[in-house]
């Protein structure tokens, strides 16, 4: 494994260099500070959210209870009643289907002939994460039948049935209520569980049973996980693609995302099956639905927070082309445009307007400021491209400011994308986006893929990318060591392309550690703790130093794509006025480097240098050891115009220098 990337042959031809002298044949690498050439979109460096691996409900949406309306397939799942007697008497389920379709079931609790406690437990996402001192909201929705006098005793229970909070509520009223109370842990558990007692006699009617730790990102109500929101918003993205992927086309139509159905009460948003709970039949998840209790305000909202451009992805007519692939009819295409128009008014009209009233009463009378739009997520072919047409000339008609984003489909090379090339030809994107799941190799000899690219056609939004150190869909795919420096050294390429590579993001984001489908993801969580992947800190090293515009660095007048496995970069500062360095060495060895800078303005004595590095390619992060490979911070030393660095094996660095003005 250690010889994977460099042949037994270039070893010994890199050893002879290390010893002998510079790796670079005592030629120095020029970066010319004077001339800046393209510039690098704020956009540059975003991240892409989809609710897989458990990302939404039971990851990113603090939600503690699964199921919390009855409303999976099978009713009960993720719930245990346990009562005296026949249970099926004493709770039964409910169905409103025309009166609520959003949210039909509720369940019933009948407690008489004797039987006066029944208790509802609910284990969570794979257990519940409790944390000892922290508060957390028990909320339901309940109606009291006449001369019923329950009370409902709550309780938070550790791993081993012991109760750790307790709280009671009184719901009185045949009329449909919220009820809340307050609980305080008095241990730390990653696999509690909620009990909810029923105490009394008579007959009572329940739904929305709902418990969120009171410590959410920005303590807000139906809020998000605060350490998942703060590992996001330390990439500092310049954009966030959502909600997928795959979930966006759905397994069929009927099953496709649709945003409307995902805001407003969270008690009204009509709970489906996910995409990923059948997909792959090695991982199958039979308890995984989208409660859509983080829908699309929400994710408009986490995205201002975090200071990235939105980018919704709608579905343009199309369901996932692996599953069922149906299509709408073109002549039934319309509610699907009118879904994409509507969006816009959603985030960005006034609060007079249908859907900016929508937005107003939510809580934000301001626009969102959409800028972005995807129409599909990875389709393909020519029912694709008739379709996007039809959303381009609807959206450009109306929002000729909105910029449209158009997919390639699966594959960043063959058949498939050689057709949506062509296809694009005639069409307006603002941004096109190409998927790449490849080897780390290909990765490493994809740093030159955009040097290629005719510089009149389209803009790139490389949309969903990650290193597999498998391959595609293996569920031993891991996030090594090897495929986060081979992305480093891919991402060199991207940004040396700035004029043409407009937006990139990696994919997937979030991963349960204890309920994915899709390995290698960019961060892993359990109930309580969370971690950033190595992949995670090259997205991070990348984004927190764009730059605003590239300079020309090169060796013997070529720019650096893996000669001796060293990639490099360079960009500008703009606002700090800084030199940003990218080096990538993939070799095993340590490499000295020589840069000499052409600039008419002095450099700073001390620049500042972030490593990432491990000399094992295999190595990963985890949960005992989560920060294994992270950056580390120094400060170095220039001469002049000049710096000398020995790159360390296996190693990224991003090194940032004063330019004096
Ligand atoms: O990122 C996982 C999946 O890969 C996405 O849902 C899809 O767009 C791609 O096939």
């Amino acid at each position: 494994m250690k010889n994977k990337i460099f042949p037994d042959l270039l070893l010994l031809a890199l050893l002879f260099l290390s010893v002998t002298g510079s790796a670079q044949n005592d030629k120095p690498i020029i970066v010319d500070v004077d001339k800046p050439l393209s510039t690098i979109q704020p956009t540059m460096w975003g991240i892409f959210f989809e609710d897989i691996n458990f990302g939404a409900d039971g990851g990113l949406y603090s939600e503690m209870v699964k199921n919390r309306s009855f409303e999976f397939y099978k009713p009960l799942e993720g719930w245990t009643v346990d009562v005296a007697g026949n249970a099926s008497s004493y709770f039964v389920i409910h169905n409103r289907e025309e009166e609520k379709p959003g949210n039909p079931r509720f369940a019933r609790v009948i407690l008489e002939y004797g039987v006066n406690r029944l208790s509802l437990t609910n284990d969570g996402f794979r257990g519940m994460g409790i944390k000892q001192k922290n508060k957390y909201y028990f909320s339901l929705l309940a109606s009291s039948h006449e001369k019923s006098d329950i009370k409902l005793r709550i309780e938070i229970l550790g791993h081993d049935g012991e109760s750790i909070g307790e709280t009671t509520i009184v719901p009185k009223g045949n009329e449909w209520k919220k009820y809340s109370a307050t609980l305080t842990a008095a241990k730390t558990d990653t696999t509690g569980s909620l009990r909810i007692w029923f105490e009394g006699s008579g007959t009572m009617d329940i739904d929305m049973l709902s418990l969120f730790p009171a410590d959410t990102w920005k303590n807000r109500p139906n809020g998000l996980r605060a350490d998942l929101v703060r590992l996001l918003a330390d990439i500092k993205p310049g954009f966030i693609r959502f909600p997928g992927g795959c979930i966006v086309e759905g397994y069929n139509l009927g099953l496709r995302y649709q945003w409307k159905k995902t805001i407003g009460d969270v008690d009204t948003r009509e709970t489906i099956i996910n995409r990923w709970n059948t997909e792959f039949e090695h991982r199958l998840t039979p308890d995984y639905y989208q409660s859509f209790g983080l829908g699309f305000y929400e994710y408009f909202q986490l995205a201002e927070d975090i200071g990235a451009e939105p980018l919704p992805v709608l579905n343009c007519g199309m369901a996932c082309q692996f599953n069922s692939a149906e299509v709408a009819e073109i002549d039934e295409i319309d509610p699907y445009i009118q879904d994409a128009l509507d969006l816009v008014e959603f985030a960005n009209g006034t609060p007079d307007s249908k859907w900016g009233k929508v937005r107003a009463q939510m809580g934000h009378p301001e626009p969102f400021n959409l800028k972005y739009l995807g129409i599909g997520n990875e389709q393909w072919g020519p029912q694709y491209f008739e379709r996007y047409a039809l959303f381009e000339k609807a959206i450009k008609e109306k929002y000729p400011e909105i910029r449209l984003v158009s997919g390639t489909g699966p594959s960043p090379d063959g058949d498939l994308f050689d057709y949506a090339r062509e296809a694009l030809k005639g069409l307006h994107p603002y941004v096109v986006d190409e998927h790449y799941y490849r080897s780390p190799l290909w990765f490493r000899d994809n740093a030159t893929r955009y040097d290629r690219y005719d510089r009149k056609g389209y803009k790139v939004f490389a949309g969903e990318y990650a290193a597999q150190s498998k391959y595609t869909g293996s569920p031993e795919n891991q996030n090594t060591w090897e495929c986060a420096l081979s992305e480093a050294a891919f991402m060199t390429g991207l940004e040396r392309n700035a004029d043409v590579v407009f937006m990139c993001s990696y994919a997937p984001l979030f991963a349960n550690i204890d309920a994915w489908q899709w390995t290698p993801d960019l961060i892993w969580f359990n109930n309580l703790t969370s971690f950033g992947t190595p992949n995670y800190y090259v997205q991070k090293m990348f984004s927190t130093n764009r730059g605003s515009s590239v300079l020309n660095m090169t060796l013997n007048n070529a720019p650096l794509t893996g000669q001796n496995g060293i990639y490099a970069t360079a960009a500008i500062d703009n606002d700090s006025n800084e030199i940003i360095l990218k080096l990538v060495n993939t070799g095993q060895k340590a490499q000295p480097v020589d840069i000499v800078f052409k600039s008419s303005e002095k450099l700073g004595a001390l620049a500042k240098m972030e490593v990432l590095k491990s000399e094992d390619l295999n190595s990963v992060n985890s949960p005992e050891q989560p920060t294994l490979i992270s950056p580390v911070d120094t400060e170095i030393a220039l001469k002049g115009k000049n710096l000398s660095r020995v790159l360390a094996g296996y190693s990224f660095s991003v090194i940032r220098i004063k330019v004096s003005k």
